[in-house]
Parts: C-alpha cells; sequence; structure tokens
C-alpha cells in the first residue's frame, strides 16, 4: 500500500531534504510522482523506490534497511497507536503483525499474500516466516528489534534463508 511508499519519501526527505525525495523519485523513474496511503500500488514502485533509495543515499542496502527500520518505529508508534496501546509486550504486537498487515495489504505480488506469519510465538521465542520478492530481512529484523526496546525488551534475531524468497525470522527475548 502506499503507506510504505510515502514512510520511505518522508524518511529520505527528513534525512536529506526535500530535493532528496525529488532525486529518489527520478531515480526510480517516477519523477513528482505521490501515492496515496490508502491505495494499492504495484510492487514493482515499491522495489524501484528501495533501489533508488540505496543508491541515492549511498550506502548498503543493509544500512539502509536497519537506518529505514530505525525511522519507522516513531512514526508508526504515532500513527498506529491503538496497536501498541492494546499490546503489553514486544511479543504480544508482534503477534498482531500478520493481522495488521492484512489489514494494510500488501502490494499483492503474485502468490505473496500474507508476507508475513507467525510460525511459533511461545514463553519467550517469537518465529516469523516471511515469503516476499523484496526480501527485506534485515527491515524486519530491526524493526522487531525497535518494537522490543520500546516496550523495555531486549531480543537476539536470527535470520535462516528457507528458500528462494522465503526466510524465518526468530526473535529470542532476553530481557
Ligand atoms: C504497527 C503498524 C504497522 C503498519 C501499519 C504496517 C504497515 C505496512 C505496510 C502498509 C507495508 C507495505 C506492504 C506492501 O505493500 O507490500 C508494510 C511492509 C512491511 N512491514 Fe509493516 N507495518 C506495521 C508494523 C510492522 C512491524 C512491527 C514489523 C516487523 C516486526 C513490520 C514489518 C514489515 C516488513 C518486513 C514489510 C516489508 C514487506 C515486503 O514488502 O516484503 N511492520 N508494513
Amino acid at each position: 500500500m502506499g503507506i510504505i511508499n510515502n514512510l520511505l519519501l518522508q524518511f529520505v526527505e527528513e534525512s536529506r531534504g526535500p530535493e532528496g525525495r525529488e532525486a529518489v523519485l527520478e531515480g526510480a523513474g517516477m519523477p513528482g510522482k505521490t501515492f496515496l496511503s490508502e491505495q494499492l500500488y504495484p510492487e514493482e514502485d515499491w522495489q524501484k523506490l528501495v533501489g533508488a533509495t540505496v543508491d541515492y543515499m549511498d550506502v548498503d542496502g543493509e544500512t539502509a534497511q536497519k537506518a529505514f527500520a530505525r525511522w519507522c518505529l516513531p512514526v508508526l508508534l504515532k500513527k498506529f497507536r491503538p496497536f501498541f496501546k492494546s499490546s503489553r509486550s514486544a511479543q504480544q504486537l508482534m503477534e498482531k503483525v500478520p493481522g495488521i498487515h492484512r489489514d494494510f495489504p500488501s502490494s499483492a505480488a503474485e502468490g505473496f499474500v500474507d508476507k508475513i506469519s507467525v510460525v511459533e510465538s511461545s514463553d519467550a521465542k517469537l518465529i516469523y516466516d516471511y515469503t516476499s520478492p523484496n526480501g527485506l530481512v534485515v527491515f524486519l529484523g530491526e524493526l522487531g528489534t525497535a518494537v522490543a526496546e520500546h516496550y523495555g525488551q531486549e531480543v537476539e534475531v536470527e535470520s535462516r534463508e528457507m528458500g528462494e524468497n522465503h526466510w524465518q525470522v526468530e526473535f529470542k527475548f532476553v530481557r
């Protein structure tokens, strides 16, 4: 959905100014384009924006994913407060993530409707199954870590590649 495209553009604009936003849109081959938060856009738009952001910021993909995840948390906290208020721990919030993404659906690349699902959530461990052509595993791990820190918790993250466009990401809550 346009939400994520706008978040990325807002992130670029806050770190590099309005010209950064324009440069990324241009780099993505869609100069001047605006996205409506509640509208679905092709997955390719998102992929082009991510690629153009990494190029423009001249950082590696992992660094970009981490920086974007860290930037996203306070914005999500503000914009989607009820999800966080109704969760008493990071694990509770993270259990809701598949449902949240179903309500704010995916760009729905063919075959990737539920990109994130919970494989296991036990005492102090949560495992996500993540299938996506976007492979934002580092983003997923870092956003989960930031969520944990928000709840005063600490996590260890481990990602496993399960196949093409398919990962499992395990969060161990150590505190
Ligand atoms: C709490 C409010 C949240 C909202 C409203 C939200 C919304 C969204 C939306 C609209 C997308 C774009 C999906 C698409 O168009 O394909 C997205 C992507 C994503 N979100 Fe969230 N999200 C939230 C929290 C989280 C959290 C806490 C995590 C991780 C623990 C997370 C992980 C991801 C990942 C990994 C993607 C990229 C999916 C892909 O394209 O591969 N999100 N989110």
